[in-house]
């Protein structure tokens, strides 16, 4: 992992081309500065023909060529697809689906979590690479299967769920007490009572409409297990044979069916694949960078996957703009990936991805708009050395993020189905962003205490002693914000038998009395009050909009920042600040637009004493990463308008080797990136350094 350059390159597939392009393919990877290769995917099929005949000439074949061309490989196991046989023969193989349908062979990412015949040939199968590959000396990490996802809903599923839930559990009273099972007859007298929540049982109308949410919380805590114990036979087989080379597999970023909090213990690094829904996702994008760092304690990570030009997947493809793959590359860096890896080198002759987008597309010339590309940022990367690599990322902000609270608010029946965990998360997180302070997206048992600001949206579910942590945070001198539908339930999402927001309600200062819920088009004006009223908003000033569900708020010690204008509840609180010790804890009420949430994240971090210089221009993105000797700078311009900033300290810029001096105004063409490297600064990273006394961000009074 030390390795001192940002790794670049990507999938490799030859064996689905003619073995004569691998020499042409070495010597474009040359041209492209490419020297990371991911090797063996999808080869099980072709490797292993029946359970006890391997023929890895075609791999051998590979290997060798990029160990000879001084090529470093990530060998994955190659597990994400198997063999036809394997699934004609040992049906337990294949998946049971949600509507309870049993699969035969076909796709990929399919195999039943569970499966005995699965895991056996499977590590065989594993045992077999790694004793083969051991001593190639180019291996520089292990990738386990591919894109781990969905869920089973076999008999060997059911089995082991009955098996996990008496882990959890313990006994049936404690069982039936979690689930609630008093309501409709579901009292549980033996663990074989239990079957998984599918459509044929707990479910109707789809995965999001349940009748018991404990249950349907715990299978989707079960998928993660089962997935991550999948995983760990395999992982375990490759720790034996070849102990010094790092394990890992690709996620897929914020992804709703697996907690990847629960997994990233079980990873010696993180890596994700990045392919956004559209050309506007560098929010989107950004929140899944520092999500997947913050799963190893901030540690660099790796982009695994991203197009070099188009996907194939979705209903219409573009291809990435000039520049648009640079860009996004470099965001990756300036969040951490220590690592900018493509899928893939050659386009794909047949099948699905036959138009995805490749380095090196059906022609096979070097000469088009996308390799040219590459290779170009091949040689930027190339260019830098050892420069960034392992550089951390400090920050003051963190977001927390919660599987359990995004699950068991998107399954509740009421107050609404529309609510969108993700998109919330996201709207706080792109205020963030837009202010440039640096964020980390931690899991809620994080320690709070190296954060000067604590934002918790939808935090639905609150459980352990995070209540506790959050009222010491605030009371020694922390910023804590939540929204609404948060302190609502506990782990095994029964609702507090209290005020709400549960046990959040002392420390936020708050009592909510209802909880209304309208269509999404039916909005309540929300505008500050007071001397609030009069602050400045980084984009456009109130009253915004305020939708979906709306907190009916008692103050209970809060002070009202901000009021609904309409409906029964006009001029009550629909956001609220409460005073605790040294700190303050917000209150949002309502589902605002993003205007209304850049304001409350600005007010809130302006009376954090969180400021960047370089904060509310709009487009610019601006990160940090740091190391004993350095402060690496990053800008990068995603808007349409050119950007012009003043450098905050004098540095050089890295990528066209220029001087810069403090003050000196940055331009940046729209797409543009400036790597800016100044001496690193002592006492710049987190703890609560910056406090200003109470009120200071009330500017406007
Ligand atoms: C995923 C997979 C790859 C490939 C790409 C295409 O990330 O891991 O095998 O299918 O998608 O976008
Ligand atoms: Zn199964």
């Amino acid at each position: 992992m030390n390795e001192a350059k940002i790794r670049y390159g990507g999938d490799y597939n030859p064996e689905q081309w003619p073995v004569e392009v691998r020499e042409e393919d070495l010597r474009l990877f040359d041209k492209a500065s490419i020297e990371t290769l991911t090797v063996g995917v999808f080869s099980w099929g072709l490797l292993q023909r029946d359970e006890t005949t391997y023929d890895f000439s075609e791999l051998d074949d590979v290997l060798h060529r990029l160990r000879d061309a001084g090529k470093q490989v990530v060998l994955a196991t190659g597990t994400g697809a198997h063999p036809a046989w394997l699934a004609r023969k040992y049906p337990d193989v294949t998946r049971v689906d949600f509507e309870g349908r049993k699969h035969v062979y076909g796709q990929r990412h399919n195999a039943c979590p569970n499966s005995p015949s699965f895991h056996r040939f499977a590590t065989a199968y594993v045992e077999q690479l790694a004793q083969r590959y051991a001593h190639l000396g180019n291996v520089v990490a292990w990738h386990v299967g591919n894109e781990y996802g969905g869920a089973c809903y076999c008999e060997n599923c059911a089995a082991a769920f009955r098996v996990w839930l008496q882990r959890r559990y313990g006994t049936l009273e404690r069982l039936n007490d979690a689930w609630n099972t008093t309501f409709w007859s579901h009292t549980m007298h033996a663990w074989d009572d239990v079957v998984p929540p599918n459509a044929l049982s707990e479910h109707w109308r789809g995965p999001n409409h349940t009748a018991f949410q404990g249950i349907t919380l715990d299978y989707l805590r079960f998928t993660t297990d089962s997935m991550i114990s999948s995983y760990l036979q395999e992982k375990e087989v490759l720790n034996r044979i070849t102990p010094g080379i790092p394990v890992t597999t690709n996620f897929m970023g914020a992804y709703r069916p697996l907690d990847y909090h629960r997994w990233a213990p079980h990873l010696d690094f993180a890596s994700w694949d990045n392919y956004p829904p559209d050309a506007k996702s560098q929010d989107r994008m950004a929140l899944a960078h520092d999500l997947v760092r913050g799963l190893k304690g901030g540690a660099p990570f790796w982009l695994m996957e991203q197009t070099p030009s188009t996907t194939a997947s979705r209903d219409v493809n573009p291809v990435k703009r000039p520049g648009v793959m640079r860009l996004w590359s470099w965001q990756a860096v300036a969040h951490g990936a220590d690592a900018v890896l493509f899928f893939q080198m050659r386009q794909s002759r047949g099948a699905c991805e036959k138009y995805h987008g490749a380095v090196i597309d059906h022609s096979g010339r070097d000469d088009t708009r996308v390799f040219a590309e590459v290779a170009a940022l091949g040689a930027e990367l190339a260019a830098l050395r050892e420069e960034v690599v392992g550089a951390r990322t400090p920050a003051r902000v963190a977001v927390l993020f919660d599987w359990d609270s995004w699950w068991a608010v998107e399954i509740s029946d009421g107050p609404s189905r529309l609510v969108n965990y993700l998109e919330v998360v996201r709207r706080y997180y792109a205020a963030l962003q837009a202010a440039n302070v640096g964020v980390d997206v931690v899991p809620v048992d994080t320690d709070l205490d190296g954060y000067d600001v604590v934002v918790a949206p939808l935090l639905h579910v609150v459980k352990g002693d995070l209540a506790e942590r959050v009222e010491r945070f605030v009371a020694s001198g922390g910023t804590f914000l939540t929204t609404w539908l948060s302190g609502r339930v506990d782990e095994d999402d029964n609702a507090f038998l209290a005020d709400v927001p549960g046990p959040l309600s002392d420390v936020l200062g708050i009592r909510v009395t209802e909880t209304d819920a309208l269509p999404a088009e039916d909005v309540n004006p929300v505008r500050p009050v007071g001397g609030w009223a009069d602050v400045p908003a980084p984009a456009e000033s109130g009253p915004w909009a305020g939708n979906l569900v709306f907190d009916v708020v008692e103050p209970r010690g809060a002070e009202v920042v901000a009021e609904y204008t309409a409906d029964f509840y006009a001029g009550t609180p629909a956001v609220t600040r409460h005073g605790v010790g040294e700190g303050r804890a917000w209150y949002v009420a309502t589902s605002l637009e993003p205007a209304g949430v850049e304001w409350v994240v600005d007010r809130a971090l302006a009376g954090a004493g969180v400021r960047s210089p370089y904060g509310w221009v709009r487009g610019l993105e601006v990160t940090e990463r740091v190391r004993d000797d350095a402060r690496y700078l990053f800008l990068l311009n995603h808007g349409e308008e050119e950007v012009v900033v003043a450098a905050d300290r004098a540095g050089r810029s890295l990528l066209d080797g220029r001087d810069v001096a403090a003050g000196q105004d940055l331009r940046l063409a729209p797409r543009d990136v400036v790597v800016l490297r100044t001496p690193a600064l002592s006492g710049t990273a987190s703890g609560k350094s910056g406090h200003t006394g109470a009120g200071a961000e009330r500017e406007g009074e």
